[in-house]
């Protein structure tokens, strides 16, 4: 079997977790969930959710990943701990899972960017969001995503992911700087940040049952945790990174991208007076469309908006392949190119019913992030804190230099605070998923 494949740098391998983590998460369902729950307070346990619970858990998948260099599945026999490879199953089905739906997403992304080049959606854009986003056509887009994505991942970790991500990463945080500045200064728009900034505390403790489950669900899908992105990507590690500065630089670079985008979103649609409860999944196309709609020049600066969107969901798309396709490739005596299509192949078949129906595909968004990324998350945090334990503090501790007693006071972090929430995450999103209200 062929040598192992490496990041080339070190940057390389920072900047392709920050691709993974940014992405449509943060630029299409943060502003959604945002507005579904009630503004600024969904914010709040948002970044707790980030720094508290996402960063340690992140460090806990690197462990895994850099002690290991395999991939999801076998990570967890290769460091002597065979029974656990079931997490690594659960991570190879939620890839298929997720990427099946976020593509149709791509595909919607790529219909609005032909359609900023030609300003089709400036007449009527809440029709062109439902015209665009299911049926045969949304079917084809969906297509037309997968086959990029396939594109970029049968290219290799360093010359495909690694390259791509390179170049994409620092392109959408000068865009949406730009975009945010622009946004603030429109007319609503200081309303639109305020709804977005100022948290109503009594608002956020009545509804805790629903904003908890949805804000740390959207913290895991955001920072691509639960799955085993974060396993395989550090596998490819070559040189010994700092990995507590890399996890700390991805979380901090992610949650920035995603405020940023609300600081994008909520100033626009306030502009353009849309109640941002009101629009569903469908809320930063259509405001984001009526915005551009109406500009000077709305054509070029919704093509460019577009085009960063459909970058940043491109370089989480190919983490999600990475996956599977790297537990494939590091098993079976078969190339990266032909895995690459095949896998390709399956996750758009998978797709077709949520490009079909929105309700179809609102379950599986809902599947994925109130019960196989929580789970994911909850058994990754469980056997790294309380079974690998002691040997993950001294991975962690390798090349992290100055970083020693912090080594074993982010282990009874692991073991006691985010477990202790992520189980309590579990329980709220299963029975939110299930409609049992647990607090009356
Ligand atoms: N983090 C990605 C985003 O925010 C989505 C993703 C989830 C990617 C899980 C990989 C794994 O768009």
């Amino acid at each position: 079997m062929a040598q192992r494949e490496t990041w080339a740098t070190r940057v390389g391998f920072i900047l392709a977790a920050v691709g993974s983590a940014v992405g449509l998460g943060n630029i299409w369902r943060f502003p959604y969930m945002t507005a579904e729950n009630g503004g600024a307070a969904f914010v709040v346990v948002y970044l707790l959710a980030a720094g508290l619970i996402g960063l340690p858990a992140m460090l806990a998948e690197f462990t895994i990943g850099r002690k290991a260099k395999k991939n999801v599945f076998d990570a967890f026999s290769s460091i002597g701990f065979p029974a656990w490879r079931i997490v690594g199953l659960l991570g190879l089905v939620t890839g298929f899972w997720i990427l099946s739906y976020y593509s149709v997403v791509g595909g919607w992304v790529i219909q609005y960017l032909l359609g900023s080049f030609t300003g089709t959606y400036f007449g009527d854009p809440g029709t062109f969001f439902g015209d665009i986003s299911t049926g045969p056509t949304t079917v084809a887009y969906h297509a037309v995503f997968m086959l990029i994505t396939v594109g970029i991942v049968a290219l290799g970790v360093k010359d495909g992911i690694e390259a791509a991500t390179k170049a994409m990463v620092p392109s959408i945080v000068v865009i949406l700087v730009g975009l945010a500045v622009w946004g603030v200064t429109l007319p609503g728009g200081a309303e639109g940040l305020a709804y977005f900034l100022s948290p109503d505390i009594d608002a956020l403790l009545s509804n805790l049952d629903t904003i908890i489950p949805f804000a740390v669900g959207q913290a895991f899908f955001s920072l691509s945790l639960g799955m085993g992105v974060m396993i395989t990507y550090a596998s490819y590690i070559g040189e010994d990174d700092n990995l507590a500065v890399d996890a700390g630089s991805i979380v901090v670079l992610n949650t920035a991208i995603g405020v940023l985008a609300g600081l994008v979103v909520f100033p626009l649609l306030f502009a353009q007076n849309v109640d941002p409860g009101e629009a569903g999944a469908g809320a930063v196309f259509v405001s984001m469309a009526t915005a551009f709609g109406e500009l000077p020049a709305g054509e070029l600066i919704g093509a460019v908006f577009f085009g960063v969107v459909l970058v940043a969901a491109l370089s989480s798309a190919i983490s999600l392949l990475e996956v599977v396709v790297s537990y494939t490739i590091d098993n079976y005596d078969v190339s990266r190119v032909s895995v690459s299509v095949a896998v390709g192949a399956i996750i758009f078949l998978l797709g077709i019913p949520s490009a079909l129906s929105l309700d179809t595909f609102g379950l599986y968004d809902e599947i994925a992030n109130s019960l196989l990324l929580p789970t994911g998350v909850t058994l990754i945090v469980t056997f790294v804190g309380w079974v690998y334990g002691r040997d993950a503090v001294a991975e962690l501790r390798q090349g992290t230099g100055g970083f020693g007693s912090f080594a074993s006071t982010w282990l009874w972090h692991v073991r006691v605070v985010v477990l202790t929430a992520v189980v309590g995450t579990l329980v709220l999103s299963v029975s939110e998923l299930l409609g049992i209200s647990l607090f009356g």
